[in-house]
């Protein structure tokens, strides 16, 4: 088996912005509100033209640049979304068509929030059993088109964006040194979007019900999202061998700037180990943790050898994370 690490990064945000002032325009809301409650100050979202596939396929351009690798040298796309540009066809192979990756098997995976640990996890078993070399995993969202912007429950939190990683065999000890996933259906409804599908097809009745949108009852997400980051990241560590004083970055799915809280102090992780950008992006879905890994990254806040733990959750409902050691192979900062 070859272990399995990032060797190359990138991310995309639109570029409009909606600030809670604006919100304030549109909803019974204020800025004091969203921002004690959340965390979040404001949110990039895509022109009504742009699908999903165009964020993901500027995030992906960006990684594969990153990485100095060309689009015919990819094997697999996966485009982790719950924002799909179609039902069918899937958004990966429209990324791949746009990206020029002529040789690429490309797939979508929906894992709502958890989207982009999933997509890593499945690439990387592709990469360590040696079937293929080069696989690009892309997190995207259009959360935007998706929410009923009169509902001030939840037009508040999301935001539009993308990042990607590109996957490739690395020296042995770094990578991804484990994965943890993990779902319960019977909590599904906590966290939907009821109509459009085959349970319920779109209608003129469903339409006019609004059951198009993302529907969510936030309290129950809320307890669920703190139990399962805080046990999912000591299992992921454990089964890394890995202690908490060990993690030098922490990137956690960016929800609600409380849930990171309570999570990072039962964990006893440092804060200033703790990224988060919700202030600027809200909940970009499966686009979360690749965008601030990418700006980490960036950022000079990662370097060789560091061992960062990733860690979201989501509709499903979904949770998921890994352990992560960094290798600079092919990546420019
Ligand atoms: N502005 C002002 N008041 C509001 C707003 C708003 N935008 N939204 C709700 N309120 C009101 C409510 O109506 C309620 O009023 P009431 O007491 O008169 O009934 C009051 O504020 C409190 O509402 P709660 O829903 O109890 O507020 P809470 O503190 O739970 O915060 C929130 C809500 C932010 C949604 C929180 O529950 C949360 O973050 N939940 C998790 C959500 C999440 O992480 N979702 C993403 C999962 S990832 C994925 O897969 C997409």
């Amino acid at each position: 088996m070859f272990s399995v690490g990032i060797v190359g990064m990138g991310s995309y945000v639109p570029e409009n912005v909606i600030t809670n002032l604006d919100l304030e325009k549109m909803v019974d809301t204020n800025d004091q509100w969203i921002t004690s409650r959340t965390g979040i100050r404001k949110r990039h979202i895509a022109p009504k033209d742009m699908p999903v596939s165009e964020l993901c396929y500027r995030a992906g351009l960006r990684a594969l640049e990153n990485a100095q690798i060309a689009p015919e040298e990819v094997d697999l796309i996966i485009v982790a979304t719950m924002t799909p540009d179609y039902a069918f066809p899937a958004t990966a192979c429209i990324v791949a068509d746009r990206l020029g990756a002529k040789k690429a098997a490309a797939f979508d995976l929906e894992a709502a929030c958890t989207g982009f640990i999933f997509a890593v996890a499945t690439a990387s078993q592709f990469v360590a059993t040696g079937m293929y070399k080069t696989v690009l995993v892309i997190g995207g969202e259009t959360m935007s088109k998706i929410l009923n912007w009169e509902d001030r429950s939840t037009c508040i939190l999301f935001g539009d964006g993308a990042g990607a990683a590109v996957l490739q065999p690395v020296e042995k000890g770094f990578g991804f040194l484990s994965f943890e996933l993990g779902s319960d259906g019977s909590g599904g409804k906590l966290l939907s979007q009821p109509a459009g599908g085959s349970k319920c097809p779109a209608s003129l009745e469903t339409v006019e019900k609004n059951l198009h949108t993302l529907q969510m009852q936030g309290r129950d997400v809320y307890k669920f999202a703190v139990r399962n980051m805080v046990d999912v990241s000591v299992n992921v560590l454990e089964k890394a061998g890995l202690g908490k004083d060990d993690v030098d970055l922490f990137i956690p799915h960016q929800a609600n700037i409380r849930i990171i809280d309570a999570a990072v102090k039962r964990l006893g992780i440092s804060p200033d180990k703790v990224i988060m950008n919700l202030d600027k992006y809200g909940n970009m879905s499966a686009a979360s943790i690749p965008v601030a890994l990418d700006e980490s990254f960036k950022e000079g806040r990662i370097a060789e050898g560091d061992r960062i733990v990733m860690v979201g959750f989501g509709a499903g409902l979904t949770w998921g994370a890994c352990v992560l050691k960094w290798t600079k192979v092919g990546l420019k900062a």
